[in-house]
């Protein structure tokens, strides 16, 4: 292994070609070439609400408004899924540009499945500051929708210790990139800390919940680890079955979940 002497991220990459819609349906982006489908409403009805959120937030001049952090309590519960159409369809509803974010770095993660595995991204702007992040955006065929990909992993003995904390990573993402909507692909609270360390800076999340699979009392484990997060909203996924066709409704898990700021029957301050 190089020491950490030798570490150095990878420079003069050009920028990836936009991605293919091939690409972004390895990802799970819904394509509607034939009329709309039953899935892609139900997510433009979720963006829609998500959006309204997000609208407030801003209002409110809250710190880092603009993000938002997608997670689940375990792995393949469909959040890179519900990531990249939530982030496609306000991309293509609300006045502002939407950006993706990786930031789940695991086998088959979104860098992956859209062939962006090896390009730089979050973790190299972790390690250096001068990174510009619109910089490691790639376009896709979504008109205001752009994925900066996980980047390169710390794989080298002094990348910890350049890392920038990850909330203060957060930070500099959201002062960044104003203007976007950022939606941060992130891993499952369950089993790994990432995300409830980032839970208290980011502006909303949005918990997916896996119907039938997800258990309530680990949705009230994961709930209680972003307990103080302002806004959390409950995105019910897969509710009719495995087979895309047939996926009933996303839906809020519950009003409580629909209002900001109010208090959920089980899972105390979560919002
Ligand atoms: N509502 C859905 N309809 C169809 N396929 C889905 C749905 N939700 C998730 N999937 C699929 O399930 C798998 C796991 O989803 P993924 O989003 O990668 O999970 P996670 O990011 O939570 O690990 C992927 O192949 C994804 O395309
Ligand atoms: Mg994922």
């Amino acid at each position: 292994m190089d020491s950490p002497s030798t570490y150095e991220r990878p420079t003069a990459l050009t920028r990836p070609s936009p991605r293919t819609v091939a690409q972004m349906t390895q990802a799970g982006l819904i394509v509607e070439d034939e009329g709309r489908t039953r899935l892609g409403d139900e997510f433009r009805i979720c963006a829609s609400r998500l959006n309204g959120i997000i609208k407030a937030t801003l209002q409110s001049g809250e710190r880092n408004a603009n993000t938002v952090l997608i997670t689940s309590t375990k792995p393949a519960e469909g959040k890179s899924f519900s990531s990249v159409n939530l982030a496609a369809s306000l991309a293509q509803t609300a006045a502002r540009p939407v950006v993706i974010i990786d930031a789940d770095l695991k086998p088959g993660c979104l860098s992956e499945l859209v062939g962006l595995r090896l390009q730089p991204g979050l973790f190299d702007f972790a390690a250096d500051p001068q990174i510009r992040p619109a910089d490691l955006a790639v376009e896709t065929p979504v008109p205001g929708l752009s994925i900066i990909p996980i980047g390169v992993p710390p794989s080298f003995a002094d990348f910890e210790q350049r890392r920038r904390p990850l909330m203060e990573v957060v930070d500099l993402l959201s002062v960044a990139m104003p203007d976007a909507t950022l939606v941060l692909d992130a891993g499952p609270l369950l089993s790994t800390s990432d995300p409830s360390v980032l839970a208290p800076s980011v502006g909303q999340i949005v918990m997916v919940v896996e119907a039938g699979r997800t258990q309530r009392l680990e949705l009230e484990a994961a709930l209680e680890l972003i307990r103080g997060a302002h806004k959390v909203m409950l995105m019910l996924n897969k509710v009719a079955g495995r087979q895309r066709s047939s996926f009933g409704s996303y839906s809020y898990y519950g009003d409580y979940y629909a209002r900001p700021n109010a208090p959920p029957p089980q899972a105390k301050s979560a919002i």
